[in-house]
């Protein structure tokens, strides 16, 4: 039996048609989108091409035998499929506790047609109400990012790498700030005060990019 987010990941692997470039996400949810894409390759002989947010979405896609092109191949894709660590109701998403929001928020962009995939524990009802809110920053620029952040009244500092031994580098080199936000700021401050600092290379908040969120529970898959 599947799990809510295998589910919800096959049923988005249903959307992809004969022709798509299709935009792969990172996580375990975007996991299962990838075998199941694949699954329908292999039974059904369905011709798409992918492009990868990750080394470890591609590695991934790779190993399960679809074919990828490079990011700097594409101007445009058909369909991304990706999961979030957050959804509010008005499907703004948090995203990049993975580190590649960068390549994450550039597939979104470019999509036809953004598909969010996730469990209901990712509901929320405002952004950063479980997670912090990653920002992904110019290496020498972290330090007046991050003052400029606390003058807006955010709170955090500077992602060390797993080991907590080293400053955590993204696949783009550069360094990842996990700050906190006064409960008073929406979605739609946050993201625009984030787009307007200097420095600041991307930000995990993905205001109205979303078109639409599967959601599953205990086996039910609903759309929003
Ligand atoms: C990675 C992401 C993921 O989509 C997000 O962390 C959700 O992951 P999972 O599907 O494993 O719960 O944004 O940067």
């Amino acid at each position: 039996m599947m799990n809510d987010k295998e589910l919800v990941a096959f049923e988005a692997a249903k959307l992809a048609k004969n022709g798509m470039l299709i935009g792969l996400g990172t996580g375990s949810t975007a996991n299962y989108f990838i075998e199941h894409l694949a699954k329908r390759q292999a039974k059904e002989g369905l011709k798409i091409i992918t492009v990868a947010s990750s080394t470890i979405s591609a590695i991934k896609a790779q190993a399960c035998g679809l074919n990828l092109v490079s990011i700097n191949q594409v101007k445009q894709i058909n369909l991304y499929v990706d999961g979030a660590d957050e959804i509010t109701p008005n499907l703004t998403l948090l995203k990049g506790r993975g580190q590649d929001l960068v390549m994450e928020k550039l597939l979104a962009q470019a999509a036809d047609q953004f598909i969010v995939v996730a469990d209901k524990s990712k509901l929320v009802n405002f952004i950063g109400e479980k997670f912090i809110i990653p920002i992904e920053v110019m290496p020498n620029a972290w330090r007046i990012v991050k003052s400029h952040l606390e003058k807006n009244g955010a709170e955090g500092d500077i992602r060390l790498n797993t080991h907590q031994d080293n400053i955590a580098v993204t696949a783009s080199g550069n360094y990842v700030l996990d700050m906190r936000f006064p409960r008073n700021m929406d979605d739609e401050s946050l993201n625009i005060l984030l787009n307007n600092i200097s420095g600041v290379v991307e930000h995990g908040v993905f205001y109205k990019l979303a078109d639409k969120i599967l959601i599953a529970d205990q086996g039910i898959v609903s759309s929003m």
